[in-house]
């Protein structure tokens, strides 16, 4: 058929398989993961096959519409799914080692130390008995560095995330700081053991609008100083479009566009991405966009029909869609999971 003959099978990759824009090794390569439940022999999909690498120092976003499977795609790098909720198939390397073989110990070393992770609801991971301050050095405590040493970074980074006080902040318990406040302490508690990679997971939507933009300033400013890779997870465009290099867009539990920020903000290839662009005022310009805004409701990802998940709500869609679901493919730069005509490209 002619759109597959337009398709240079040679480029046509996963992210794993390598990028156009990154020759980077990857800091973490996450390759084919299925996300699901197993009862007996039935297994229901929820995370469908996900590819995803984030090169060092690299600024990834994560978009797509509420149960896309943003979440669990990233609980699953630091093995922190919610049972009976587990990794059934493949695989997910940080710094070369594959995260899902680790035992309890090897895994307690990467969490909260290599690589961190900032909750949408920071009471979910703050013990509400602790003070401030034995939280963060009790958590670099746990990485080994010293009674003394820690007492110094707790302080330093409690600075850093500009917290007016940090004396009063590091001797106070969690419900006796404001909402910002606590954004704030997790922020310094994810970094206080400089992570190479955080994974923030939409960190700022419980917060009122002045207070997000600050967190989302602080952590790229932090980001710019250390270097560390960064990955977003949200669902408004219009941060990602300001903060990240690249921008890999999830449907019903896939990957169905993976670009270059501009690329995909130009150009976007993916009808999904189109639609969720057209509900952005612009590009950069700090406005909130609502994904609801798209027709139709999205599918649960683990009862799907045949063919392309997005069919039903799809202007472009045509015969084959409705037969067999498109891998991702190179589309001039850009991967997408679609079978559009080259003519329809953009
Ligand atoms: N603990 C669980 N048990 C069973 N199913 C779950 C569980 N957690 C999530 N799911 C299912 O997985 C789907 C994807 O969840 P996930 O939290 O990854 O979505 P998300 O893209 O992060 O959405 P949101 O934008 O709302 O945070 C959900 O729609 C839900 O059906
Ligand atoms: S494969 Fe078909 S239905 Fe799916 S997004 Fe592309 S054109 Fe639309
Ligand atoms: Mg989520």
């Amino acid at each position: 058929m002619r759109h597959e003959e337009t398709v240079d099978p040679a480029r046509a990759a996963t992210p794993a398989a390598g990028a156009p824009w990154s020759a980077k090794t990857p800091l973490l390569s996450i390759q084919d993961l299925v996300v699901g439940i197993r009862r007996r022999r039935e297994e229901r999909h929820i995370v469908r096959g996900v590819s995803l690498d984030v090169a060092a120092g690299e600024k990834v976003g994560v978009v797509g519409e509420s149960g896309s499977g943003k979440t669990l795609t990233m609980l699953s790098v630091l093995q922190l799914l919610p049972p009976p909720v587990r990794v059934l198939s493949g695989a997910v390397r940080f710094g070369g080692r594959d995260l899902t073989r680790l035992d309890d110990k090897e895994l307690a070393e990467v969490r909260g130390g290599e690589v961190a992770m900032v909750y949408q609801d920071p009471m979910s991971s703050l013990n509400p008995l602790l003070r401030i301050r034995t939280q963060i050095t009790e958590a670099l405590r746990a990485h080994g560095v010293d009674h003394d040493a820690a007492a110094v970074r707790t302080r330093e980074v409690l600075g850093q995330v500009g917290l007016p006080d940090p004396l009063r902040i590091e001797a106070a318990f969690p419900h006796e700081l404001s909402g910002g406040m606590l954004q704030r302490v997790m922020v310094a508690m994810a970094l206080a053991t400089s992570p190479r990679l955080l994974v923030a997971d939409e960190p700022t939507t419980a917060l009122d609008v002045t207070i997000q933009q600050q967190i989302l300033d602080l952590v790229e400013d932090l980001q710019a100083r250390t270097h560390m890779a960064v990955v977003w997870v949200t669902h408004d465009l219009g941060v990602v479009a300001r903060l990240v290099d690249r921008v890999v867009v999830m449907y019903a539990g896939r990957v169905v566009e993976d670009a270059p920020t501009g690329r995909l903000f130009e150009r976007p290839t993916h009808p999904y991405t189109e639609a969720l662009l057209g509900s952005l005022p612009g590009p950069g310009v700090g406005h909130r966009s609502a994904l609801t805004q798209i027709g139709g409701t999205p599918p649960d990802p683990s009862r799907l029909p045949p063919g392309c998940p997005y069919r039903a709500r799809c202007p472009y869609a045509f015969d084959r869609c409705a037969v067999e679901e498109p891998p991702l493919l190179d589309r001039n730069g850009s991967l997408a999971a679609c079978w559009k005509e080259p003519e329809l490209w953009r």
